[in-house]
């Protein structure tokens, strides 16, 4: 699993934090990477001592965390539809939140994908009644700037690519960092890093990269995060 930014022990406060947050008989959404993970740990520390969770993973990895700290799972399709429980919150990752420019931070708009987890964390948490992220001080920015992962069909990597450019983006195949080869996602895609410099309108993008024909998912979080958990040396701050 892919970790980035901060100090290990930053994440660790963030994800205990989130999972402090969570009640008994909930649906939690069990995001990726390594903050997330932490929060994945800290849960099932909490299932042993009696608490009784179901955890609905957003990917490979968290599912196998997930099963091996004794969480019961719940695939997306058995959380939501009529008659099913619903999704009372999701702890997840992200690789950058918007915290605004001056005055009091926020929990701003967010780039994920940094693990190519994108399109099934935005199927979750979009689904939970409440997200909550997990991050460390080097994720904060007051606007985003980051590349933006975009999960393309194999088929449409070219065409995404172009489109991309056309709007103002450069992309990069992402490869695999210890095999000859692009990234394959989860659900058998591929990966284009999208860098557009600052980010000044992130749901105007968002909707130009979420109607372009050959993209599944975009890593642009817009307007789902409730709380911004930021793990620092000393403690944890919340941003609403
Ligand atoms: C995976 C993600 C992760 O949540 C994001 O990359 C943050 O990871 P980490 O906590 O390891 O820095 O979006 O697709």
């Amino acid at each position: 699993m892919k970790t980035s930014g901060g100090s290990d022990a930053a994440k660790r406060r963030a994800g205990e934090s989130a999972a402090a947050a969570v009640d008994d008989g909930e649906v939690v959404g069990l995001g990726t990477g390594s903050t997330a993970a932490h929060a994945i740990r800290r849960l099932g520390d909490r299932v042993d001592a009696g608490l009784e969770v179901r955890g609905v993973p957003t990917s490979f990895a968290s599912r196998e965390l997930a099963a091996d700290r004794g969480i019961p799972l719940l695939d997306l399709d058995e959380a939501v539809g009529p008659d099913a429980p619903g999704v009372d919150l999701a702890i997840d990752g992200a690789d950058q939140v918007a915290v605004g420019r001056g005055g009091e931070p926020t929990a701003g708009p967010l780039i994920k994908g940094g693990g190519a987890a994108h399109a099934r964390e935005k199927l979750v948490d979009a689904a939970a009644d409440r997200l909550l992220v997990v991050a460390d001080p080097s994720k904060e920015a007051p606007v985003l700037d980051r590349p933006v992962p975009v999960e393309s069909l194999p088929a449409g990597r070219t065409a995404v690519a172009e489109a991309v450019r056309t709007a103002g983006g450069e992309p990069t195949l992402r490869r695999a960092e210890c095999k000859d080869g692009p990234v394959v996602t989860d659900n058998g895609n591929l990966v284009l890093d999208c860098a557009f410099g600052e980010i000044a309108e992130p749901s105007a993008l968002a909707a130009t990269l979420s109607a372009t024909p050959g993209v599944v998912e975009h890593g642009l979080f817009v307007d789902l995060a409730d709380e911004v958990h930021v793990g620092t040396e000393s403690g944890v701050r919340v941003l609403t």
